[in-house]
């Protein structure tokens, strides 16, 4: 009789997997970004879970951008900026974080935790942060559960690719 178990080199279809949270972390390129590239933590750009997106500056976040994350699959969202006083573009970093906290406001209405986004200010030099930051947020989500809000999305990966080629 044949084995039902995949073999260990057949790819399993992502419906098959446990459920893992699925982030989508918009970084700074000036800062988070570049904290995220030295600390090789960019490679969760690859992880299943963990979609890194690059923006000129935190202030470039629309909040549009994280509800059409969260629409297209995404359990939670993660903003990354310069320190307050470090922004290139002077108070970019201020702005985000105004429309956050509106933001914040509109999920709960939407009935959605506001814990499953989060911003953080984290420099260049600050690999360390970047790492601890995206494991807490991992875990955190972990513990909402999934969000769970497009009845069904056909891809990841094509759907994040979709929503990068909108951003920019
Ligand atoms: Fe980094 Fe504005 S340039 S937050």
């Amino acid at each position: 009789m044949q084995s039902m178990k995949p073999a260990a080199n057949e790819k399993l279809h992502p419906a098959a997997l446990p459920w893992q949270p699925r982030i989508v972390a918009f970084f700074c390129n000036w800062c988070t970004y570049t904290a995220a590239d030295l600390a090789g933590v960019s490679r969760l750009k690859y992880a299943a879970n963990v979609r890194v997106i690059r923006l000129m500056c935190s202030g470039r976040v629309d909040p549009q951008f994280i509800l059409d994350a969260l629409a297209r699959g995404a359990d939670g969202v993660l903003i990354g900026g310069c320190h307050p006083g470090d922004c290139h573009y002077v108070e970019g970093n201020y702005k985000m974080l105004r429309r956050f906290e509106m933001l914040k406001r509109m999920l709960k209405d939407l009935g959605i935790e506001p814990a499953r986004v989060r911003l953080e200010w984290i420099s260049a030099a600050e690999g360390e942060k970047v790492k601890r930051v995206v494991n807490e947020m991992v875990e955190q989500v972990r513990q909402l559960g999934a969000l769970g809000l497009p009845a069904k999305f056909a891809d990841w990966d094509q759907e994040m690719a979709e929503l990068e080629h909108e951003v920019r």
